[in-house]
């Protein structure tokens, strides 16, 4: 049996703890492979929204297991949150199975990631300010803290040790912190990671791929917030894309089933950093508005554009994907012409890629499609949409090459229709 891969096409917030969450029932095992609790995964059901920051989106299926990867940095106050308001609705989280070896985010972690932005001015990153960067900068500098030493018997030790490390930074930066509570609370916290299993992920799906269990890896952000591929610096500190689930879960290349590619009709993005078909008007603004477009994390407002081929067609061929899923169509109703990204204009040249230099230069082509006015939430099935919604559909599908097998017109689960 093969693992399939969930992942987002753009800079994150396309829909994938909804998908996530719709898929589940065709799942043993959900596993998440990267980042941490600058994630917001947004489900809602029964007319209740449900926000996950590290947990897996398949914890509202009962009888399905929940893995929390070795690529993932867990913040144990989050962490603790999250599963306080997960126990409210009643639910069994007996299955939820965390890796030894995901790191912990230290209160140090968070504090110097505000310093790290503070010094960087009007250069910041736009940072979800959770700890990610520093976390990960102590997993590749060898000096991080895992899931695994919390119950060796020098974790304090170990603690203390990357403590006073950070504090020097910190110093160095002459920023000012109070450290006293967060510490508190993130030890009283650790209470709750305790009460779950610690695994070897790694061996665990070993086992589980080789007596036939269906397991789906669910990706945080987007690809074009990858560390390597996404518009470098003002991107995340992991590997968003499918090859993050080989890292962030230990299963080999050759172990990958179906790539679940998810997109937005249109495009959005989080913090600063190049963004080729960003609107200042004020169909930018109705998009905003009307698709609800705030951080689940941070509630910063989200910034809106035009849906992007050519960056889509990089995400695409980065990842492998073999299915795409179109979220949020129903966000576009209204709008008399839709564009759509088919090149750029780089340096007076015309171009079908994102270059190494995207923050300059860079203007977008367009090609204007008929728009549809119609209220897609309303929608039983996809054969009742109007005519230009389908034809938005096949033009993306045609020059994407790649199937759209998933249409999804509102948070609901209901409001999702296969094709
Ligand atoms: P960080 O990972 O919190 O340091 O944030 C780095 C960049 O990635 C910032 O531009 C954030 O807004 C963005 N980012 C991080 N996580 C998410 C997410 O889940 N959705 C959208 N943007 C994100």
């Amino acid at each position: 049996m093969k693992i399939d891969v969930l992942l987002g096409l753009q800079w994150g917030d396309e829909g994938k703890g909804k998908i996530v969450d719709v898929l589940t029932s065709n799942y043993d095992i959900i596993a998440r492979f990267q980042g941490g609790p600058n994630a917001g995964h947004t489900l809602e059901f029964d007319g209740i929204k449900h926000v996950l920051h590290t947990i897996p989106s398949g914890i509202f299926h009962q009888d399905v297991i929940n893995i929390i990867g070795n690529g993932v940095v867990i913040d144990p106050v989050i962490f603790e949150n999250e599963i306080k308001a997960i126990n409210k609705l009643d639910i069994d989280m007996s299955e939820l199975l965390i890796s030894k070896k995901a790191h912990l985010i230290l209160p140090t972690h968070k504090l110097l990631d505000a310093a790290s932005e503070q010094t960087k001015g009007k250069n910041k990153i736009g940072s979800t300010l959770k700890g990610i960067a520093p976390t990960y900068m102590d997993k590749a500098g060898r000096n991080g803290l895992r899931i695994g030493d919390i119950s060796s018997n020098n974790f304090k030790e170990k603690y203390d040790k990357l403590k006073q490390k950070h504090i020097q930074i910190l110093n160095f930066y002459d920023f000012d912190y109070e450290l006293t509570y967060l510490e508190e609370e993130w030890f009283t916290s650790l209470n709750t990671i305790k009460m779950f299993d610690h695994i070897e992920s790694e061996h665990y799906l070993h086992k589980a791929i080789k007596k036939g269990k269906k397991i789906l890896a669910e990706g945080a952000q987007g690809t074009l917030l990858d560390i390597d591929f996404g518009s470098y610096p003002f991107v995340t500190s992991s590997n968003t894309i499918a090859a993050g689930s080989c890292t962030g879960l230990g299963i080999a290349p050759n172990k990958i089933g179906e790539v679940f590619g998810i997109f937005k009709a249109y495009c959005t993005r989080v913090g600063s950093g190049p963004f080729p078909t960003e609107l200042f008007d004020a169909v930018g603004e109705h998009i905003g508005k009307v698709g609800n477009e705030f951080g689940a994390t941070t509630g910063r407002p989200r910034r809106c554009g035009w849906i992007d081929l050519p960056a889509l067609k990089y995400a695409i061929n980065i990842n492998g994907v073999t299915q795409l899923m179109m979220m949020k169509g129903d966000v576009l109703s209204g709008i008399d012409k839709i564009k759509v990204c088919t090149h750029y204009n780089f340096k007076g040249e015309t171009i079908d890629y994102l270059p190494f230099e995207a923050s300059v230069g860079l203007s977008p082509i367009f090609k204007e499609l008929e728009g549809w006015q119609e209220d897609l939430m309303k929608l039983e099935g996809l054969e009742d949409a109007p005519q230009s919604f389908h034809d938005y559909i096949r033009y993306l599908e045609k020059e994407l090459e790649t199937p759209i097998s998933i249409i999804s017109v509102g948070p609901d689960r209901k409001q999702t229709f296969f094709r």
